[in-house]
């Protein structure tokens, strides 16, 4: 220790131990009801998917069940928690348009064994015209709030090998379409990732206008309770401007833990891992703890 103390790396690794430290001997309280949250941004390549399998990662290691629904045709999701969602996987498209069950398409993911995964084929890409077109079902947008209702009322009543989950993460695709909405329905809440660059707000008002109008005609819960600021660079001025810009106007609704631009973070997906088990000492790794542990905590101060 005394050879590096007092050295820039010696300081680092002193302070991930003591951030390491503290994640540890922090337990979580289990929310009163399974709090279901839709990672959005119409923005695409803002940390949605990152900090959707991150975040749960990080909740599951700290014993919470979590599931998470892929709800992108791109699958991102899915093979970032290592689950197979070739053609042909029963899945999400399965689930919405062909009335699959959540309970037969679930898979474990092996980073944790109270994570899983409802995983997205390709398939899904099509599903957004089907809904309109094939069904013109008068519920097209409650299609996966229904599904979610079945399957907690399934495993409340111990028809699940998973057990009942603590959190729901709904990983959206980036638009404002028909998938976005039947998150926003089926959600109780809104975690919107906001990259630390310069176009962060452009589209926001179009986003919370959405919020508002879904909460208004389809589901009075939905509330925009958490603001993560992704890939954050401390070098830049630009990024530090954004992060106070952003708490500026949110202050109730920011994180104060902010995610770093980690290579950690971005290589993990390519070993089909999440940064909490890729590396969890890293700063990656620590700062989506800390994020995970801020939501556990705040929900529990307001009540959920
Ligand atoms: N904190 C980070 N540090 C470094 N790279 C990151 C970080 N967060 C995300 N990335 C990388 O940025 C890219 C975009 O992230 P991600 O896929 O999570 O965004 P997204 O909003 O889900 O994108 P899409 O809109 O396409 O679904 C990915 O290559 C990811 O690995
Ligand atoms: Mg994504």
């Amino acid at each position: 220790m005394s050879m590096i103390s007092g050295s820039p790396l010696g300081d680092e690794l002193f302070q991930s131990s003591s951030r390491l430290k503290k994640i540890e001997a922090t337990s979580l309280p289990k929310p009163l009801k399974t709090r279901i949250i839709s990672v959005s941004n119409q923005k695409g390549g803002v940390g949605k998917t990152t900090s959707t399998v991150n975040l749960a990662a990080a909740l599951a290691a700290k014993g919470l069940k979590v599931l998470v629904i892929d709800l992108d045709p791109q699958g991102n999701a899915s093979t970032a928690l290592g689950i197979e969602h070739g053609e042909g996987t029963l899945g999400v498209y399965e689930v919405l348009i062909e009335g699959a069950e959540i309970k037969d398409a679930v898979a474990v993911s092996p980073e944790n064994p109270n994570l899983s995964c409802l995983p997205a084929t390709i398939d899904l890409a099509g599903a957004e015209i089907e809904i309109v077109t094939a069904f013109e079902r008068e519920n097209w947008h409650a299609l996966l709030k229904t599904a979610i209702d079945t399957y907690l009322a399934q495993a409340q009543a111990s028809q699940t090998k998973l057990g009942l989950p603590d959190y729901i993460f709904i990983d959206c695709p980036p638009s404002l379409g028909l998938l976005t909405v039947n998150a926003f329905v089926a959600a109780t809440e809104v975690l919107l990732p906001i990259q630390c660059e310069y176009y962060a707000l452009e589209g926001l008002s179009q986003l919370l206008r959405n919020i508002e109008r879904i909460q208004q005609a389809l589901n009075p819960q939905l509330v925009l309770s958490t603001i993560l600021l992704t890939m954050y660079d401390s070098r830049t001025k630009l990024a530090s401007a954004v992060v106070d810009d952003v708490r500026h106007h949110f202050p109730a609704q920011t994180l104060t833990s902010v995610i770093p631009r980690n290579v950690r973070i971005s290589e993990a997906p390519s070993f089909g891992r999440t940064v909490i088990t890729h590396d969890k000492s890293s700063v990656g790794s620590l700062s989506y703890l800390e994020a995970a542990i801020e939501i556990a905590q705040k929900g529990a101060q307001n009540g959920r």
